[in-house]
């Protein structure tokens, strides 16, 4: 039986960066996201006593010496790699770097990223287009939706750059291209801040770009296609998930969507698509019921958006 899974994800180990920003593994994240163990491998190896050559001069002083040797022990119950449960990342303990990076990204993470005054301002009227005010969570809270061109430049492109810095190391995955980025929007979900600064936290982030194709998901039910069985040359799975590797014509594609740990199920996935589908063409409703829609690379948590927001018919594209 054919299961959905979540994209393979690599470990993620804190990336580093000039400016300080955790920063994502590089457009082979095969390659990239590791942080080396050199430090601590290589000081522990140099710490191993090595037959020094006086050793093996003196013969009485290696016989002497054989005598008192000693059983040696790893210590391998104090782990210095750390996976952090609330963010997932792998850093080095100890390491003053990675400890400041890793609570920067974890932060992030669970709350979001502050959005200042002074980014608001910068692209008000401009940049920025307020596609949706007071949206009411379920929790209570109420929110707002934002959005702007992704190749924006000035504070709002920095913020945008760090948020997404933010997002591919979560998702494992690579930066956006600047062609990807000079056809795509950003939609950024606000909540007013607690206290009396009175800036907003950037708490969801949904990436919509311009596609030409993209594939058909092949249905689980016991009712749809049975491609991959049957003849299988005629499927392709991406990231777990099984699709008819035709191209079919579909406008948006969602390259990334991220909402920060301690917002999610409030709906703010759904209300930053639903923005999306709405506003991207201008003057163009798109549905996702009627596969206009697609999905680049979608992890576990991914797929069950996919499943309850486009009922099944949100189609699959790769990245370039
Ligand atoms: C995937 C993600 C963006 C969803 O954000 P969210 O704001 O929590 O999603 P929503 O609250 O709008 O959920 C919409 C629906 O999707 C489904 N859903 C979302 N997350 C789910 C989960 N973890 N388990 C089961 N169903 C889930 C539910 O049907 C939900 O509706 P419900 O809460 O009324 O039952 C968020 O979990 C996330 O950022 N995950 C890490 C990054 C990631 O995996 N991104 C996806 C890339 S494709
Ligand atoms: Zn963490």
């Amino acid at each position: 039986m054919r299961t959905y899974s979540s994209r393979p994800r690599k470990s993620q180990t804190t990336p580093r960066s000039s400016s300080g920003i955790p920063e994502p593994p590089s457009s082979d994240p095969s390659t990239s996201a590791k942080r080396p163990l050199e430090d601590s491998e290589a000081n522990r190896t140099s710490k191993r006593a090595r037959p020094s050559p006086g050793t093996t001069k003196s013969k009485p002083a290696a016989k002497r010496k054989q005598k008192s040797l000693t059983q040696l022990h790893f210590c391998v119950d104090q782990p210095i790699i750390r996976r952090c449960p609330l963010c997932d990342l792998r850093y080095t303990k100890g390491a003053t770097e990675d400890v400041a990076l890793h609570k920067v990204h974890c932060a992030r993470v669970q709350k979001g990223m502050e959005w200042s005054k002074e980014e608001e301002r910068e692209g008000y009227g401009t940049s920025i287009t307020e596609v949706r005010s007071r949206i009411k969570l379920g929790n209570g809270r109420t929110g707002r939706i934002i959005s702007f061109p992704a190749d924006v430049g000035g504070k709002i492109g920095c913020k945008l750059s760090s948020l997404l810095q933010t997002v591919n190391v979560c998702l494992s995955a690579p930066p956006l291209s600047k062609p990807t980025l000079q056809t795509s929007k950003a939609y950024l979900f606000l909540i007013p801040q607690d206290g009396p600064a009175k800036s907003e936290s950037i708490v969801g982030c949904v990436i919509a770009q311009r596609i030409e194709t993209a594939m058909d998901v092949i249905s689980l039910d016991s009712s749809g296609p049975r491609e991959t069985e049957e003849s299988p040359k005629r499927t392709v799975e991406v990231a777990g998930v099984f699709c008819n590797p035709q191209q079919l014509p579909t406008p948006m594609g969602i390259s990334r969507m991220f909402v920060s740990s301690k917002h999610r199920r409030q709906g703010i996935a759904r209300a930053l698509l639903n923005a999306a589908a709405e506003t991207f063409i201008l003057g163009c409703h798109l549905d996702p019921r009627q596969s206009q829609i697609a999905f680049s690379q979608p992890t576990g948590d991914g797929n069950k958006v996919m499943q309850d927001w486009g009922g099944g018919r949100i189609r699959i594209y790769e990245e370039d």
